[in-house]
């Protein structure tokens, strides 16, 4: 799994018992970012759609959730991760933006990343397996990279891990079906059908994953943008067509209102935190409009992500960021009929 702002780590095997209590079989995750929660539910014999507007989370969700393991040539995969590790690596984009000018990468792990990338863009566009290897990729580099987890800047001294050399290994593949959806979740909530279970964890704050990754971004779709600043962002990070309703203050509450109305579900599960612009009462108001019978908070105490506890530097070692406070409180609010909302805090509760 890759470092993810906002990855449900800790909530996981919470968000997989309420799957199971309320008899989960098909499953909506609606910002899926790193997968992990759409794998729990697929893991429990779900039929999951996740959808994401990041091309690299859209990758992650066509490797884990779309890709039946039952159905991939391990053998085949195998070889081709083997022909890619083969090759010699070559100066590219990634070399040169990524290496020279920033320092996400030592550069002979940059001039593999380039070579496997150029190789998988020339050999493998077309072949099913395109996004399982490109998946390898992004967790092989994200293994051998030099930040704190976010990509708006690099290490002002290289990681540990980042001396160590790429590694492609096989992602863990489940069985079974799903389907991944690139899009922005407001517009596609209301039309991808009927669910038991929807569960949405969107944003929560101005920090956008558009430039949180986009190194990721810029690996998965090999436009070789222009790019600004010390972190090399892409120049597009500066288009409204890559901003999130979700990253705007003004417009956050009502984007989320409107998701909660037009997602179809019999249970919604909502998660976000206590630095989130909505509190509690709001989300369990939409979710009461939205039609739901029952709705209950449960709350989570979580660590802060790495970032928050180093402080944040530029490239010359001065401090940019301030050390915040290190711990927060991760809400999960749980909306359908009552009898179901109650079996789902239980085996919360029990464990
Ligand atoms: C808090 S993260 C989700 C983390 C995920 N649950 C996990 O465990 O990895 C929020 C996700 O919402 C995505 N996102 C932001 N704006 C979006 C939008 N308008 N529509 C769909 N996804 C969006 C981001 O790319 C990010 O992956």
């Amino acid at each position: 799994m890759i470092k993810y702002l906002g990855s449900k780590r800790v909530l996981v095997g919470v968000l997989g018992a309420i799957a199971g209590a309320v008899e989960t079989r098909t499953a909506l995750d609606l910002f899926s970012g790193t997968t992990r929660v759409a794998q729990e539910f697929k893991k429990g014999g779900c039929a999951v759609t996740a959808v994401d507007s990041a091309t690299y989370a859209h990758v992650l969700a066509q490797c884990y959730i779309e890709t039946d393991a039952a159905m991939v040539d391990m053998e085949r995969l195998e070889g081709i991760l083997g022909e890619l590790e083969a090759l010699p690596g070559k100066r590219g984009y990634v070399t040169e933006v990524f290496c020279e000018q920033a320092r996400y990468f030592q550069p002979r792990n940059g001039m593999r990343i380039d070579s496997i990338r150029d190789h998988l863009e020339l050999h493998y566009r077309e072949d099913p397996l395109f996004p399982v290897l490109l998946t390898s990729l992004m967790l092989a580099a994200d293994r051998v990279d030099s930040t704190t987890g976010v990509q708006m800047a690099y290490l002002k001294s290289w990681a540990p891990r980042a001396h160590n050399d790429l590694e492609l290994r096989v992602p863990a593949l489940l069985p079974g079906s799903g389907r991944a959806v690139l899009g922005d979740a407001g517009s596609l909530a209301g039309s991808l059908g009927r669910f038991d279970l929807a569960y949405l964890d969107p944003p929560y704050n101005q920090h956008r994953y558009f430039t949180n990754y986009h190194v990721w971004e810029t690996l998965v779709r090999w436009d070789a943008p222009e790019h600004y600043g010390v972190a090399c962002k892409r120049v597009d990070s500066r288009d409204d067509a890559t901003k999130s309703p979700f990253n705007s203050k003004a417009e956050m509450p009502d984007a989320l209102r409107r998701v909660i109305c037009d997602v179809d579900a019999e249970t919604v599960v909502v998660s976000y935190n206590d630095e989130s612009w909505v509190t509690a009462e709001d989300i369990r108001g939409w979710l009461l409009e939205a039609g739901h019978e029952h709705v209950e908070l449960l709350d989570f105490d979580s660590k802060r992500y790495v970032g928050a506890q180093i402080g944040i530097f530029d490239p010359s070692g001065k401090k940019v960021g301030k050390v915040g406070r290190l711990r927060n409180v991760e809400h999960v609010l749980v909306a359908g009929p009552a009898v179901k909302v109650e079996r789902a805090v239980e085996a919360v509760r029990t464990g």
